[in-house]
């Protein structure tokens, strides 16, 4: 059994569901209903090729404690309807944890993708997500080898954990026909000439909830937008919500858009001359494509990226913010370390193993 619901949930799925399929291992998928808009749930199982998951719980927007609560009440009792050998979350959202404790309560093992990634940063509602999911898990599935590094420092047990490559890499290999055909037509369609705009993302709670954060990003934005080159904001609803609230709307100078899909969303990343972000999915995809990428927190999951020259760290200083956008341009050499984009297979032979009994490792 699955568990999902959050949107980059829906692409990580996407390529493990693929390689199960292609090892006979049925699979029910659970969405528990933590993202419902059509543009961040249903249009990534359409684009992706995703099936339409057997169960939605429609849990929905509430505070940790009561999302988590009604998310762990719910799949315990698909769970212990459906009998799963094993349960398999992914991430790091309050949909993995309610999936992974709620599998664990019920003696059904759990399988982790994307293990082992700390911020090192408890104030992270996914932080404690992750602390929680890897020390109740039976396989760990660590994309990269720092990920390894953290597992071994908290005491797994070396014969759980599996280093796999990242799912995200395998998905940006299996749709890159798909996004770089769009290209042409998109950029004709937001008037972007190539390599001469930013794409931003935002998110965090960190920085929606924290008004001078987000005031001095919205700052920031503009005054690339006004002074270096266009900026084209994909607004996450969490961060639409909290814009509103604050009234903050900046000089209009930014490009504010809705939440667009995963093929969208690469053709733009690849058109980019940086991305501003502060996504642990956006970090590696740009990496992937090889822009150049500012990160707008203090810490990140994915040092790799910061390693090989893709990454920087501003967090969300107005000056550190520019200054990164104006120096980013450019192509560069994409990280290694994150596998060779067959993650899925590796992670769908692990399960099979297992199932026949095998030691993983
Ligand atoms: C969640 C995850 C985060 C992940 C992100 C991916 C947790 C704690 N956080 O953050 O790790 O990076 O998803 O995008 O699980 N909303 C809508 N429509 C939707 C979904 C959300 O309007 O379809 C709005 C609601 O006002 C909601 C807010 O966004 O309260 C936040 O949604 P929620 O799922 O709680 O957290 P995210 O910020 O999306
Ligand atoms: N994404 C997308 N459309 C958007 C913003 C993001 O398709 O408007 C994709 C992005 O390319 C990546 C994933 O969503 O594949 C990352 O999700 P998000 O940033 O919501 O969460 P995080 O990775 O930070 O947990």
């Amino acid at each position: 059994m699955s568990i999902v619901g959050a949107r980059p949930q829906f692409i990580k799925a996407a390529m493990v569901s693929a390689a199960l399929a292609g090892r006979e291992i049925g699979e029910v998928m659970v969405h528990t209903g933590q993202h419902y808009d059509y543009g961040m749930s249903k249009l990534f199982f359409e684009q992706l090729e995703l099936a339409e998951p057997r169960y939605n719980l429609e849990i929905g927007s509430s505070s940790h404690g009561a999302q988590t609560g009604r998310i762990l009440e719910q799949v315990e009792r698909v769970m212990m309807s459906e009998e799963p050998d094993m349960v398999i979350v992914y991430g790091d959202t309050n949909s993995t944890l309610g999936g992974a404790l709620a599998a664990a309560k019920l003696h059904i093992p759990v399988a982790h993708v994307e293990a082992g990634l700390r911020s090192f940063n408890r104030r992270m509602p996914e932080e404690i997500n992750r602390l929680v999911t890897d020390h109740v898990s039976e396989l760990l599935f660590a994309p990269t080898g720092s990920a390894v590094m953290n597992l071994r420092s908290e005491g797994i047990a070396e014969s759980k954990i599996i280093v796999t490559g990242d799912v995200m890499l395998d998905a940006v290999r299996r749709f890159e026909p798909l996004f770089l055909r769009e290209r042409g037509r998109l950029f004709q369609m937001l008037d972007l000439t190539e390599r001469c705009y930013f794409v931003a993302t935002i998110h965090r709670a960190e920085n929606t909830d924290d008004p001078l954060r987000l005031r001095a990003i919205v700052d920031a934005l503009d005054e690339i937008a006004m002074k270096i080159a266009p900026v084209v904001w994909a607004v996450h609803p969490r961060t639409r919500k909290r814009l509103e609230e604050m009234s903050l709307d900046g000089t209009g100078a930014v490009r504010m858009i809705d939440p667009v899909g995963y093929l969208e969303m690469q053709t733009l990343l690849t058109g980019a001359r940086a991305v501003l972000t502060d996504s642990g999915g956006v970090q590696k995809e740009a990496a992937f494509h090889g822009v150049p990428t500012i990160t707008l927190r203090e810490e990140t999951e994915w040092p790799e990226t910061i390693t090989a020259g893709c990454n920087v760290l501003t967090g969300a200083d107005r000056e550190k913010i520019v200054l990164a956008a104006a120096d980013a341009s450019g192509r560069l050499t994409p990280p290694a370390g994150f596998g060779g984009g067959n993650a899925s297979g590796m992670i769908a032979d692990a399960i099979t193993a297992w199932k026949c009994g095998e030691e993983p490792g």
